[in-house]
């Protein structure tokens, strides 16, 4: 199947806007309250998955277990462009272990792609905790996200900084801590607006995601 279109455009803003990369990423809660907080983008699968990364111990994880159902919304400062995507997002913790794995792929629609299988996710999870930085990785090993500050005792001896990997057996546990509450959020885009506020008149494109994997384009009054 060809490129949905809206990739080349997301693609192309990417490339001339490198910097651009976090988003507001809204879920719903348990009591189906919306949340929106901002994200880091960490890439695109080849069958067109958008990946961020999170805490298994956030809000988010919860909200998606709730209702994977989210909206992006990313504007491109430079460029003046917004994307707007609508689509169904899952937590991936340690892929291997997950019994909900395969609910996983099938909501991502990736039954039978590359990216079916639990050892492409780990892969794709331990390439993404090795290139983010040691400052991040330490958030990680640190107490519940949320928890109140006066129940977390220790907060001056927090580690700064963790590396990766390490053959220290002590520092080792630190990594695999850590590690265990590092999760890819995955997200499968269903509907995608792209909104061009530079040229005059403004441009507004929407696709929309069929039945048999085909987009379909519209181009709306701005
Ligand atoms: C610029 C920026 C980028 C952020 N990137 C991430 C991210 O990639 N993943 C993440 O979990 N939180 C990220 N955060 C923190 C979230 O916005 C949020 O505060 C945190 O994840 C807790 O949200 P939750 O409890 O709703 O899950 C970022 C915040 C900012 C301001």
């Amino acid at each position: 199947m060809s490129k949905p279109a809206w990739t080349s455009a997301l693609e192309q803003q990417l490339k001339d806007n490198p910097k651009s990369v976090t988003y507001a990423f809204s879920t719903l809660s348990s009591e189906n309250k919306p949340k929106v907080r901002y994200v880091v983008h960490r890439g695109v699968t080849p069958s067109n998955i958008l990946l961020t990364t999170t805490d298994t111990r956030m809000s988010k994880p919860a909200h998606l277990a709730h209702s994977p159902t989210v909206e992006i919304a990313w504007w491109i400062e430079n460029t003046n462009v917004q994307f707007r995507i609508t689509g169904q997002a899952y937590s991936l913790p340690l892929t291997t272990t997950a019994p909900e794995f395969p609910t996983i792929i099938k909501g991502l629609g990736l039954e039978g792609k590359e990216e079916g299988n639990a050892e492409w996710w780990e892969k794709k999870r331990k390439e993404l905790w090795g290139s983010v930085s040691g400052h991040l990785r330490a958030g990680f090993g640190r107490p519940t996200p949320g928890k109140k500050l006066e129940e977390v005792e220790g907060s001056d001896k927090w580690p700064e900084t963790i590396p990766a990997e390490s053959d220290d057996p002590e520092e080792s546990k630190t990594i695999t801590n850590a590690l265990d509450h590092f999760a890819i959020i995955a997200i499968k885009p269903e509907a995608v607006e792209y909104l061009e506020l530079k040229p005059i008149p403004n441009r507004r494109t929407q696709w929309a995601l069929q039945g048999d994997g085909s987009w379909q384009e519209t181009k709306v009054a701005p």
